[in-house]
C-alpha cells in the first residue's frame, strides 16, 4: 500500500521524504488554509520534494470552472493530480480530463456505488473518507473493502486512496481491506513509528551499551595501573 501525506504543511513533507516513505501528497482547501500563501507556490514547492501524485482540489462548482482549475494545477508540475468533488458536475469533468490526460482523484466519497460512478468517468484515484463515517456512526473501513473488491472484480483502472484517516488502525485496516493508497496526516504517521516497548528496548541497549563501556574502561585503567607498578 502506497502511503501519502495528507497535509500541506513543506516542513511535514519534507520530514516523511527524508525517512524515504513518502509516495505523494494529498491537499484540500482547508489544509491549504492551515498554511496559506499562494496554493499554487505551496503546490509547487510538495512537487519538489515528491515525485508522486501531488493532489490539488478544485473549489469551482460548476464543470468548467473545475477544468479551468484542474488544467492549471495540471500546468504546475507533471505529477499533480486534480482532485474533482463526487457530484454530477464533478463526474463530467472527471470525464473531461480523462480526455485531455489529465489524472484526478475523486474526493467526498462516501459510498461504493460513488466510487464505482468516478471510476466510470475516468477517475484515476478514488478517495472514501473513512473517518468522517466513523464519526457519523457508520462504518467508514466497509466503504474500503466494498469498493477495492468492485475495482478488482470489473478490472477498473483506478486505484483506491483510503482519505480521512484518524488513527493508525485505520492504517492497518485499510492495508488489509487491500485499499492501494492511504493519506496520514503527519501526527498519524508519527504514531505508527512509535510503540513504548520499542522505546523502552532503544533506552535499554543504550544503558547497557554505557554500563559495558564504562565496565572495559576501568579494566583498561586498572590493567595499566597494574603494568605502570610492574616497571
Ligand atoms: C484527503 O484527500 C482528504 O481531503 C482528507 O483525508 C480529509 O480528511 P479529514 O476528514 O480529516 O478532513
Amino acid at each position: 500500500m502506497k502511503i501519502f501525506l495528507d497535509t500541506a504543511d513543506i516542513e511535514e513533507i519534507r520530514i516523511a521524504a527524508r525517512w524515504g516513505i513518502l509516495d505523494g501528497v494529498t491537499t484540500n482547501p482547508t489544509l491549504y488554509a492551515k498554511v496559506g500563501g499562494s496554493y499554487e507556490d505551496v503546490l509547487r514547492q510538495i512537487c519538489d520534494l515528491t515525485s508522486g501524485p501531488v493532489s490539488a482540489e478544485v473549489v469551482a462548482e460548476d464543470v468548467e470552472g473545475m477544468l479551468r482549475e484542474g488544467r492549471a494545477f495540471a500546468n504546475l508540475a507533471p505529477n499533480i493530480v486534480v482532485k474533482v468533488p463526487m457530484c454530477e458536475e464533478g463526474l463530467e469533468a472527471m470525464a473531461r480530463f480523462a480526455e485531455e490526460g489529465i489524472k484526478t482523484n475523486c474526493t467526498l466519497i462516501f459510498t461504493a456505488n460513488q466510487g464505482l460512478l468516478a471510476a466510470k468517468a475516468g477517475a484515476s484515484i478514488l478517495s472514501p473518507f473513512v473517518g468522517r463515517l466513523d464519526d457519523i456512526n457508520e462504518e467508514g473501513m466497509i466503504v474500503i473493502r466494498e469498493l477495492v473488491a468492485i475495482v478488482e472484480l470489473h478490472d477498473l483502472d483506478a486505484e483506491v486512496l483510503a482519505a480521512s484517516i484518524r488513527h493508525p488502525r485505520h492504517v492497518t485496516e485499510a492495508a488489509l481491506a487491500g485499499a492501494h493508497i492511504a493519506t496520514l496526516p503527519f501526527k498519524v504517521l508519527q504514531q505508527m513509528v512509535r510503540h513504548p516497548l520499542t522505546d523502552k528496548g532503544i533506552k535499554t541497549f543504550r544503558d547497557d551499551w554505557e554500563k559495558a563501556r564504562a565496565a572495559a574502561a576501568a579494566k583498561d585503567t586498572e590493567a595499566a595501573k597494574v603494568d605502570a607498578r610492574q616497571n
